[in-house]
């Protein structure tokens, strides 16, 4: 089982609310959770692509790091550690993604791959004018797919004159090709964004479930739609941790937050006005929601606890790796790292 981290390149991270760690996404704060997952044993590292943030009072996501620059600074100072860097499809021409993740893959000798992100979140593209219209939402992995073409012909043959409907190559040229394979790896969910996963990924990114039934469930879709594509792809799974003394801690720490929650932010991610009079509505809806932890799949506790949960996740048929996301990058890595992995690793 691959163990992966989400890495801090988003403004305070994955928990909403006015009490739970607060970061800049930093060079030295990102290097920093990169380094100390290298030296844990851990096998990945993803950073997201986020250009807007939300209006909020706590600010989240308001501060992005750029995911291939972070990627071939951290490309520079790791050894070991794949590295997936994230392409927004509707921000970059695909030559020029397809160039920027073979410099990046020489940079760090073959260990770099791409997560294409088909573009959900209209807000993201609206605000620099590159939205090309509602349809979009139901065509993106249709966008998707021939970005991927592209770029998969480049870093194969150094050339490109696909025609489709969304881009026109004409003798499009990419030189150097990767000396390494690059892999793909895509976190759509629904099925059109896992078929796009089976017919392009090496990984599928996602979300995961706490149930090992219903992980199972869950990945035999992906087993379908890879068999039907005649490949192979993996599913790296995403969890949030809490780790803490006890059990009864980390749930602790949640309450906490819950308890705090920016309602202000996790309304607006949710996609409803928290305006005048509608403050306790709202913390009705929502107190009891998982929205301001972004509904991620949590799993909390002592390190044994976190421990046997994860073993008995990755040991679902098709789970390939876990990825993860945690709150105080500054200790939290470390201290899974120290408790947790020897304990996955025994
Ligand atoms: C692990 C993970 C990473 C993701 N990374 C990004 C990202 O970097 N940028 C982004 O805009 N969306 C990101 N998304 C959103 C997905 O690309 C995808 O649109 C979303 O999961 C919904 O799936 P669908 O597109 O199949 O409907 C991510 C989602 C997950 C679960």
């Amino acid at each position: 089982m691959k163990l992966g981290l989400a890495l801090p390149t988003m403004q305070n991270g994955w928990v909403i609310s006015h009490t739970s760690p607060k970061f800049s996404p930093d060079w030295s704060l990102i290097k920093h959770a990169a380094l100390t997952a290298e030296a844990y044993d851990f096998d990945f590292l993803l950073s997201t692509v986020q250009l807007v943030g939300f209006a909020g009072p706590t600010k989240h996501f308001h501060e992005t790091a750029d995911s291939f620059a972070i990627m071939a600074g951290l490309a520079a100072v790791t050894e070991r550690l794949m590295l997936y860097g994230s392409i927004a499809t509707l921000t970059t021409p695909p030559p020029l993604a397809a160039k920027q993740a073979q410099t990046i893959s020489d940079i760090s000798g073959g260990r770099f791959g791409l997560n294409i992100v088909s573009g959900l979140e209209k807000g993201m593209y609206s605000q620099m004018g590159i939205w090309p219209g509602d349809h979009h939402f139901s065509t993106r992995y249709d966008h998707a797919t021939e970005y991927a073409t592209i770029v998969r012909e480049l870093w194969e043959t150094g050339r490109s004159d696909f025609t489709g409907q969304y881009f026109q190559m004409d003798g499009c040229h990419l030189g150097p090709t990767p000396k390494h394979p690059i892999e793909i790896v895509c976190a759509g969910q629904s099925d059109r964004g896992t078929q796009f996963c089976a017919e392009f990924g090496d990984y599928q990114l996602a979300i995961g479930k706490l149930d090992p039934d219903e992980m199972r469930q869950w990945n035999d879709r992906l087993q379908k739609a890879t068999a039907a594509a005649g490949r192979r792809c993996g599913m790296h799974a995403l969890y949030t941790i809490v780790l803490r003394d006890t059990d009864a801690e980390a749930e602790e720490a949640i309450e906490d937050w819950r308890s705090n929650q920016d309602y202000e932010t996790v309304a607006g991610l949710a996609g409803r006005e928290y305006g005048d009079g509608d403050d306790a509505a709202t913390k009705n809806i929502y107190y009891n929601s998982d929205t301001f932890m972004l509904s991620f799949p949590t799993i909390a506790g002592s390190a044994e606890t976190v421990a046997e949960k994860l073993r008995a996740l990755g040991a679902v048929e098709g789970v390939s790796g876990i990825l993860m996301t945690f709150q105080d990058y500054r200790t939290d890595v470390e201290r899974f790292g120290k408790e947790v992995v020897p304990l996955l690793r025994s």
